[in-house]
């Protein structure tokens, strides 16, 4: 494990009526009342995240949300704000996740206007890169995760980055309950990593937390929290039942 203090997030996808997340976040809350040395997050859907919110007021336990647009207002149908998250109560936002890449059209260029604009409105970026099966097999992996980066954060200089967060999911562990090895997971951010070096700075480098995401269960996240370049999780199914997220964020303990 790193010096970087750990962060297990919890995406929830199109899941939980706002009564469901209600209940999930405080029960949540209950259960990792003692965690110490650990961050946390949650994601719930838009719908839910102002009551969510507060619920998690007073806990340790960040609110994010899993999309925006990058503009601040206007003629945008159905888009949410940066501004507007904040509003809700939003301290972080996950940005460029596979499913926006692959059912929503998102690109590289559209996730680095949504970078620029949620720096701008003072929230933390968790930005999913990776690759998928077909590319791996190809032995593209490292490229594709070069250009997703070099791409998404192209005309940042290292001082606008110090929130950044990075997600290192690939596409083929994603629901599949085919979790990438420990070794997979710490190659590719190890790799993550030393791009941040050559494009910014050491510093830069060493302070990123870089997540690893896909399949991320309880049986699984100690092994993959003992890698050096593993700094914590973001977690789809797993997050859902908040005894079985809780398993996570006391990943030491178990
Ligand atoms: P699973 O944990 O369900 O594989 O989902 C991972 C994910 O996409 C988190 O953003």
């Amino acid at each position: 494990m790193s010096s970087r203090t750990p962060l297990i997030a919890g995406n929830w996808k199109m899941h939980k009526s706002g009564t469901q997340a209600i209940e999930s976040a405080e029960r949540l809350k209950t259960l990792v009342n003692a965690a110490s040395g650990v961050d946390i997050m949650i994601a719930p859907t838009f719908t839910a995240l102002f009551q969510v919110g507060q619920v998690l007021k007073g806990s340790p336990i960040a609110l994010g949300a899993q999309n925006m647009h990058w503009e601040q207002q206007g003629a945008f149908t159905g888009e949410i704000s940066a501004d507007m998250l904040v509003d809700a109560g939003c301290s972080q936002v996950i940005i460029g996740h596979s499913e926006r890449r692959q059912y929503f059209g998102e690109t590289d260029e559209t996730v680095n206007r949504k970078i620029k604009a949620a720096l701008q409105a003072k929230l933390t970026p968790v930005f999913c890169i990776g690759e998928t099966e077909s590319q791996r097999l190809a032995g593209e992996t490292f490229s594709v995760l070069d250009k997703q980066v070099r791409n998404g954060l192209k005309n940042f200089v290292f001082n606008d980055l110090g929130n950044l967060i990075i997600a290192y999911e690939p596409v083929w562990a994603i629901g599949t309950g085919q979790t990438a090895t420990r070794e997979q997971a710490q190659e590719a951010h190890e790799n993550i990593r030393s791009l941040l070096e050559t494009i910014f700075n050491k510093d830069l480098a060493g302070s990123t937390r870089i997540l690893y995401g896909g399949s991320v269960k309880p049986d699984n996240v100690r092994a993959l929290m003992e890698m050096p370049d593993v700094d914590g999780a973001l977690v789809g199914g797993a997050s859902l039942d908040p005894d079985t997220f809780s398993k996570l964020i006391f990943f030491n303990e178990n």
